[in-house]
Order: C-alpha cells, then structure tokens, then sequence
C-alpha cells in the first residue's frame, strides 16, 4: 500500500538529486571516457600553443640569409618578361635598390670603365685581384658628355694609349696583317633616386658568387646583414635598362634599346605592358607547375641522412647536407616524394646549375641523359608545330624560367656542407659500395 505522499517524491526532487541520479546510472567507463576526451583536448591544445616555443630554432627559420634573398624580394632581383606584346622571347633585368643590392664594377679584356674622379675607386681594374663591392647604386651606359664629366673624351683617352701601347708593343703590325685589338668603353655614373634597373643576361638568372676574402666591401655603413656573410651574391656591370615601343608590321611592342626612355621606379614596371614578373612569383609559379606536371611521381625532394643520398647528392669528399626542415620554409607545397624513379631532386641546383642543360633536358630528355624515361616538356617553350612558327630549337618561355628558378632553389641556398657531421657515419662502407670499389657481402 502506498500512500499518495510517497507517489509524489520522486516530482519533488531538487535538481543535484536528479543529478545524483543520473550520474549513478551512467557508467563509471563512460565517464571515465568522457574526462579523458577533455583531457586529451585541453592537452592538445595546450601543446599547440607551447611547443612552438620551445621547438628548435633551426626547423622554422631559414638556413641561411641567401635563401631569405632567394625569396623575400630584397637582394639580386631579377625579373623576366617577353620582348614585345605577341611576341616570345624572354628579357631579363634587375631591379638595383640603394643599400640593398650589392653591385661589382669589373673591367675585363673586351671592357673597359671610366668614371669621374669620385667614382674611380668602385672600378675593379683588369688584372686587379680583389673584387670591389659597393652598394652605392652605381650604373653603366655608353659614354656621354655631361657638364660635370665629359666620358666621351675620357673614352677616346683610354682607346688611344691602349692603341699607341699595344702598336709600341707590335711595331710591325700593319705587314705582319695584325688586327689591332679594340674593347668597349663604358661610363661609370650615379644614379638618381634609391632604385634603377638594369639588363641581364639570360644567364644572368643565375647571380655572381664571392666567397669571403675574394673581395672588399667599399662602403661604411652596409645596411643588410648579408652583404658582409660569407659567400656574396652581387650584380656585375649592370647596364642601364631603356625600352622602346616597337611597331612590326601589325604587330606592337616594346624591347630594349638604349636609346629609349628608362623605368622609373617599380610600379611603373609592374604595370608596363611587357608585364615583368619577379624571381620570387617565377619560384612560386614554379612549385605550382611541379605539382600540376606530377614531377614529384617520379622524383624525390629530400635527401636522407643515408650515405647513398648524401654521396649522390654531393660526392664522396663533400656530401650533400642532408634535408633539414627549414629548408621547405618558404614553399606553399612540399613534395617529399616517396618514389625514386628519376634522381632526388633537393639538391640539384648545386648539381646542375646550368640553364642550358636544363633546357635541353625538358625538350629532350634522352639527348641529355641517353635511355631517360622522364617525359619532354615542350610546352615549357614556345613552340606551336602546327602554325608558322615552328622551330626545332624552341625558346624557353615563362613556364621554364619558373620551373628552371624553383629547381635553383634547391640545395644552392642552404648552409654549406661540412665535412664534420659525415664523420664515422659510414662504417659498412656503403661509399665504397656505391662507387664499385667494394662489393655487397653475399
Ligand atoms: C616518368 C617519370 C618522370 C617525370 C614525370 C619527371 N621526371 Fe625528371 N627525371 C626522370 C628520370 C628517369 C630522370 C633521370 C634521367 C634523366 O636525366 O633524364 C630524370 C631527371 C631529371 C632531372 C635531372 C636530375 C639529375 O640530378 O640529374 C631533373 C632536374 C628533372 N628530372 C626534373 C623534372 C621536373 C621538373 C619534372 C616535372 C616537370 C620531371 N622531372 C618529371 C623521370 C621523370
């Protein structure tokens, strides 16, 4: 029998007593779960936020200042464009900023430099052998005449004592049917304004290197740290940029030409119409074609502290530094790559550093390495075999100067190896075994 009071208990509980209830019914394993995943979240969470700080220095920043050059837009900077609107070649120049860009003056056999008196001591003369560096934005151009300085006359006083010198030197010249040698002759002048822009070579892609000892820095006060690092990168003779608009048949343009009218500061480049683009967004654009082109299906991108990667990348006297994290600091997208069926690739700026190669290896693999399976990439040049243009040669275009700048990249601008971590690291001798001199145990 019960009484209608104790029918009514269980409406009347207070809220912890329901609480109660519901606890004693949940099992002690549910819980237990439920605690842990709280648990777990907060510590990951936790880690997420403090690890960063007590991670090794050397994963997350770059390995040396070169490759912050390489990337963040400051020292040597090249940028590419085609010559004229609809038309394909490829022109190149440097963008020089003051304080910025180390530049060298170098006279050399076929070129001579002159200068006003205060601009003498930049000039590295023929057979002097320290290179002089400045970073005082300095420029070459054919000879002019200027109220300060007249080049012109200066120019005609170099060719004559070179002439009269080398004839005291050749007296019989004329009936021996000598030539008699000639060199250019080029203006030193100071540029106006913090930023000008000069021609490069094609393979003036690839920038000049001293390593320490080899040159003197001229000016006091150099603002980048790398300026003074060991192992240089610098301009050398660069000649101003001028272009003019060209007008071909139906066709316009514009192409260089000294004549013409000079950039005048950067915007005005990346807004002209031959549409320059820089070496950083050619690297980038780079990384997205060796994805897009699957490059990464049949090659690596890591060197592995193995002996048979260190020495193929490298050599046996001087290995490859291994692959260090900080080295993919500046890539969107890292292919580590798991397949070897063409060579590892992380280091093949240093091992092949030549344009030229590399262009003849992506339109025809197999006359650059005999029995190559690597596909030919011609689309990396302008080459249409169907229109009128049809050329065997094939002019590289954007898409090979963007993945011939990414494959720079690799290895060139990482701590130099060391001899020092390679040693003992080899016991079973695999270096011998590799190069033939030892075979496997059976
Ligand atoms: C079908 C597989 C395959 C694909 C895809 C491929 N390669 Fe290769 N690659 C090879 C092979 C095999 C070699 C070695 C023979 C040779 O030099 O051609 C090689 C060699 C190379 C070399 C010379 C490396 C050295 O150390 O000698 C470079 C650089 C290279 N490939 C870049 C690329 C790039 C960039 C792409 C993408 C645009 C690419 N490869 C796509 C197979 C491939």
């Amino acid at each position: 029998m019960s009484t209608p009071e104790k029918h009514s208990k269980p409406q009347q509980q207070s809220i912890s007593q329901k609480i109660y209830g519901f606890m004693h019914g949940v099992e002690l394993s549910a819980v237990l779960t439920v605690v842990g995943i709280i648990l777990l979240f907060s510590a990951s969470i936790f880690v997420v936020l403090l690890a960063p700080r007590y991670v090794d220095p050397t994963w997350t920043t770059p390995s040396s200042p070169f490759q912050v050059q390489m990337y963040e837009v400051s020292d040597p900077n090249i940028y590419v464009s085609s010559t004229g609107t609809g038309s394909s070649t490829l022109q190149y120049l440097y963008h020089l900023k003051e304080n910025y860009t180390l530049l060298a003056f170098h006279e050399l056999d076929a070129v001579r430099i002159v200068a006003p008196p205060d601009l003498e001591k930049y000039i590295t003369k023929v057979h002097e052998p320290q290179l002089k560096l400045t970073s005082t934005l300095l420029m070459l151009r054919p000879p002019q005449r200027t109220e300060a300085f007249d080049a012109i006359a200066a120019a005609d006083v170099i060719r004559k004592e070179f002439q009269s010198d080398w004839e005291s030197k050749h007296p019989k010249w004329k009936e021996e049917g000598l030539l008699r040698p000639g060199f250019d002759v080029v203006e030193l002048y100071k540029v106006e304004g913090k930023e000008a822009f000069a021609v490069a070579s094609s393979e003036g892609a690839v920038e000049n290197w001293v390593e320490r000892g080899n040159f003197k820095l001229l000016d006091d006060k150099v603002q980048q740290p790398y300026h003074s690092d060991v192992g240089v990168i610098y301009i050398n003779n660069p000649m101003e940029y001028r272009v003019m608009h060209i007008v071909m048949n139906d066709q316009e343009g514009w192409q260089y030409d000294p004549k013409g009218e000079s950039l005048k500061n950067f915007e005005e480049l990346q807004n002209h119409p031959l549409q320059f683009k820089s070496k950083a967004e050619l690297i980038s654009y780079g990384e997205h074609i060796y994805a897009i082109e699957g490059c990464w299906y049949c090659h690596t991108d890591q060197t592995r502290t193995l002996v048979q990667d260190v020495v193929l990348n490298g050599s046996d006297s001087y290995p490859a530094p291994p692959s260090t994290a900080n080295e993919y600091i500046y890539q969107k997208i890292t292919f580590p790559g798991t397949r070897r069926i063409g060579p590892d690739i992380s280091r093949v700026g240093i091992k092949r550093p030549s344009r030229d190669w590399h262009k003849g290896h992506f339109w025809s693999p197999k006359t650059a390495s005999e029995g190559s399976i690597m596909p030919s990439f011609r689309h990396f040049f302008d080459y249409d075999p169907r229109g009128t243009s049809k050329s065997e040669a094939g002019v590289p275009n954007y898409k090979f100067e963007a993945i011939f700048q990414y494959l720079m990249t690799k290895g060139t601008r990482i701590t130099p190896p060391t001899q020092a971590w390679w040693l003992g690291k080899d016991p079973v001798g695999t270096k011998e075994i590799i190069e033939g001199r030892r075979t496997l145990p059976p």
